[in-house]
């Protein structure tokens, strides 16, 4: 079987970590978030991928090439303008052979893809749509669907008493006759137009319903609480539960590392340092004497001087936070950028460059 992965987006609402890098290439416990999704696509068996493109794209081939370190094969379908989640997928309509799936980029789920092919196999049907139920669906697309789960109607973020509590969970299995009904050369969305437009037609589009971890990682504090799940086991990822990364030895007998705490190698935390918890340090950054850093996650090649402080917040690789600065929760702080000593940032700060690395 295929897979599509939509990796074109923009990541607007994570700016400004997506000037510096990609949605998909954002570090999930410090690596790509788009190699954990390729390790979940080998495990379900899937070799061949595509990635339509477009958005800095050069940041994930150079990473991944053809795919042939992973023992996979990856297809890159480059856009001039975006497509939208449909349009990206008829534009590689050439390239799919068979029944495929389709992930969003940016979902983190424990979902059992292969469990999902087996279901669809047996229930037939053009598509199948995987389902989460969750308690307030206002703020996504949610998805009404019959006993046989049968989708009857989607209903883009319900106002008042919702018809249902199952919302689109961003991943699919489509026949490649899902393909036909998308119009050509302009921006289509699938979750908008395409699959309202299959069922109107009567076509039969089933709903996937599980109770796996879920979240979508387009938000920072999705992305913090992401990495307090996995820190926790609540989100199942093989990390050893208290400290755990290739840098953990050297913080082993640290006085003052609160636990869950993930570092990567080459990580320096001055002894008079506090850190964690819920706290994933990249490789080689650096927290100074005094500093104090919480619930937070630190990219690659970070330097957090004397007795700076830093909770609920993102980091960018290679940023600096001077002595004495404070960073406000909820804080994003872009690549490279250089805190003055002494400031003290707002909650919700957004520091970082105006355009994307090397585009302006
Ligand atoms: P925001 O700007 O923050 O909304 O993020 P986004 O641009 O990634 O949009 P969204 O989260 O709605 O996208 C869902 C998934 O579809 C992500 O994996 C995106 O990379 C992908 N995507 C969105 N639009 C396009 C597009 O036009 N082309 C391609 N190839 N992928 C897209």
């Amino acid at each position: 079987m295929q897979a599509i992965v939509l990796v074109g987006g923009q990541g607007t609402r994570l700016r400004p970590l997506t000037y510096g890098t990609p949605k998909p290439m954002v570090p999930i416990m410090n690596v790509p978030f788009l190699a954990r999704t390729l390790q979940r696509l080998y495990a379900a068996g899937i070799r061949d991928v595509i990635l339509p493109a477009g958005y800095m794209p050069q940041a994930i081939s150079d990473y991944f090439g053809d795919g042939s370190r992973l023992d996979m094969k990856i297809t890159y379908v480059i856009e001039e303008t975006p497509l939208g989640t449909a349009g990206a997928l008829k534009n590689v309509q050439e390239h799919i052979t068979g029944p495929f799936f389709v992930l969003n980029g940016d979902i983190l789920t424990s979902l059992d893809l292969g469990a999902m092919a087996q279901a669809h196999r047996e229930r037939g049907g053009i598509g199948m749509l995987h389902l989460i139920r969750v308690d307030d669906p206002s703020a996504f697309g949610c998805v009404v669907h019959d006993g046989s789960g049968s989708i009857s109607a989607f209903v883009e973020k319900p106002e008042g008493v919702p018809p249902s509590h199952e919302i689109n969970a961003g991943t699919y299995l489509l026949e490649p006759e899902v393909l036909d009904a998308i119009p050509a050369g302009r921006n289509v969305s699938i979750e908008r137009e395409t699959f309202p437009d299959l069922i109107a037609h009567g076509e039969k589009l089933y709903g996937y319903t599980t109770s796996d971890y879920w979240i979508d990682l387009g938000l920072p504090e999705h992305y913090l609480a992401a990495h307090r799940d996995i820190l926790r086991g609540v989100m199942p990822m093989g990390i050893e539960p208290g400290l755990s990364g290739a840098g953990a030895s050297s913080l082993q007998n640290h006085p003052c590392v609160v636990r869950p705490v993930h570092a990567d190698a080459g990580v320096e935390v001055d002894p008079t340092a506090t850190v964690g918890p819920n706290v994933v340090l990249g490789a080689h950054t650096r927290i100074g004497p005094g500093a104090v850093v919480r619930d937070s996650v630190l990219w690659d090649r970070v330097a957090v001087e004397r007795d700076a402080e830093i909770e609920e917040s993102i980091v960018a690789s290679g940023a600096s936070i001077g002595a004495g600065a404070r960073i406000g929760r909820r804080s994003v702080i872009g690549h490279d950028v250089v805190i003055d000593p002494g400031s003290q940032l707002e909650p919700d700060s957004r520091v970082g460059r105006s355009a994307p690395i090397g585009i302006h």
